[in-house]
């Protein structure tokens, strides 16, 4: 038996989170923070976190809010600010405040983004900060007869500018404010902002970073996963906060627009943006535009993934070997179980379509994936796959899950009801397994 590191929390954790750092490399994630976040004592730990994606190879744009500091100037001045339909009327006055505001929550994060980086040379490189003038903007206008006045609208964002900075190894501070061609500046809504920077730059993903935990069900727990279309049923029938209520026009934006993920996260929760992007529980609530985990026909480029799936299995006599020169002719017969673009699982049908039986073979869950209700998921997938193939029993041999067939429906059953091909392979690899029957 191979020895355990001590700390084998660790090196699961590593494990884990290895091919999602690998998937974002080179990719751009967008992190949309609330200005409560930024001026809270919790935000110098999500700062070094926040430099740290930037050394593992992520392009990291970061827009912030000013809403909280506004507020305190607002506040301090007795002041209140009228707003119609969730954005702020922003009159002279108030956009004094709102420029006034933006500087400080700007130099707030860049303070706390470069904590650390003169230390090294690598790290100055890799995470220099750079702000700048990237959006243009026009006036949102007389809206149901109430004039905005400087609260705006993105006219064009200068994208070109942007990943030049990201392809030299720069972090990109985008602020919700923007001038307009006659020199005036307008305020914006910091959603809007990341949701069009996230669309633009053709972000992986968008995360915006607030106080609360993420999107609540209606017994107030939090939810894990939404598509686009769940996300729009919950939220009219589950009011949420109104910091998360702000977000889903973005979001649904965001997700129709090609951005593949937008996690809502806390950034109060020590870890919770290395728990988002790198595990597969994330620490939040993640938005796809499409259902997140899948069932596909697997191809060629996936035997890799299978080999990784099946070979420990293998070694330990759970699963017959299967060569790479086996599974590149049989790969028609396979099918994959991706969550957010990670393969988890696979299985395979082997047809016999003369007996009108079908053998469910190679059923594997990533051991990290396991109990999470995806070996169920995949049973289904043939079974389905079976009945449209017309087959009217499905069969399956195994040494050591057979309690598991048999929990979900299958039979005990003797060599002699199998195929009279899979009968005389049965004998040949002497494997001893038993068999099961499963009527469709
Ligand atoms: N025997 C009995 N029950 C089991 C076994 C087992 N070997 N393994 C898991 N279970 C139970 C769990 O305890 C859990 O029970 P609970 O719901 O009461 O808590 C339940 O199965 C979990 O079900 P799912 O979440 O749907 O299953 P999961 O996604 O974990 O996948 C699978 C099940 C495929 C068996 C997985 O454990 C696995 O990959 N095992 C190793 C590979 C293997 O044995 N594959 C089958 C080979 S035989 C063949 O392919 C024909």
């Amino acid at each position: 038996m191979t020895e355990t590191y001590e700390s084998d929390s660790f090196v699961r954790a590593f494990r884990e989170a290895a091919p999602y750092i690998h998937y974002l490399r080179d990719k751009t994630v967008v992190l949309a923070i609330s200005s409560h976040i930024v001026a809270s004592p919790d935000f110098a730990h999500l700062a070094q976190d926040i430099s740290l994606l930037g050394n593992l190879g992520i392009k990291v744009v970061v827009v912030h809010g000013v809403r909280k500091y506004i507020n305190d100037l607002m506040q301090q001045s007795q002041t209140t600010l009228p707003s119609h339909l969730g954005r702020r009327i922003t009159n002279e006055h108030t956009l004094i405040k709102v420029k006034q505001a933006c500087g400080e929550v700007r130099f707030d994060l860049e303070a706390a983004l470069s904590v650390g980086q003169s230390n090294s040379p690598q790290m100055l490189t890799r995470n220099r900060l750079i702000s700048g003038n990237f959006i243009s903007a026009k006036p949102l206008g007389v809206i149901d007869g109430i004039d905005m006045g400087y609260s705006g609208t993105i006219r064009r964002i200068d994208f070109a500018m942007i990943k030049q900075h990201l392809q030299q190894h720069c972090m990109v501070l985008v602020s919700p404010m923007g001038h307009s061609l006659s020199g005036k500046t307008y305020s914006l809504s910091m959603a809007e902002v990341a949701a069009e920077v996230a669309i633009g730059l053709r972000a992986e993903k968008l995360v915006f970073i607030n106080e609360e935990d993420g999107v609540l069900d209606a017994s107030g727990q939090l939810v894990r996963n939404l598509s686009a279309n769940q996300a729009q049923e919950l939220f009219e029938k589950t009011p949420q906060s109104k910091a998360i209520s702000r977000l889903l026009p973005s979001t649904l934006k965001a997700l129709q627009s090609g951005v593949r993920r937008v996690q809502y996260i806390s950034g109060h929760l020590d870890g919770s943006l290395f728990a988002e992007l790198f595990t597969k529980h994330g620490s939040g609530t993640s938005l796809a535009q499409n259902a997140f985990v899948h069932i596909r026909q697997a191809i060629s480029d996936d035997i890799p993934d299978i080999i990784q799936l099946i070979r420990p299995l293998e070694e330990k006599g759970v699963l017959v070997r299967r060569s790479h020169d086996y599974l590149d002719h049989h790969i028609n017969e396979f099918a994959m179980l991706e969550h957010d673009e990670q393969v988890y699982g696979c299985v395979a049908l082997k047809q016999f379509p003369h007996e009108k039986m079908g053998e469910l073979a190679c059923l594997v869950v990533s051991p990290y994936a396991q109990e999470g209700g995806y070996g169920e998921l995949l049973l289904e997938h043939v079974k389905n796959q079976a009945r449209a193939a017309k087959l009217k029993t499905l069969f399956c041999l195994s040494t050591h899950t057979g309690e598991w067939f048999s929990e979900r429906g299958f039979q005990d059953a003797c060599i002699e009801d199998l195929p009279l091909e899979r009968q005389r392979q049965y004998h040949q690899d002497a494997r001893g397994s038993h068999v099961f029957v499963l009527p469709l």
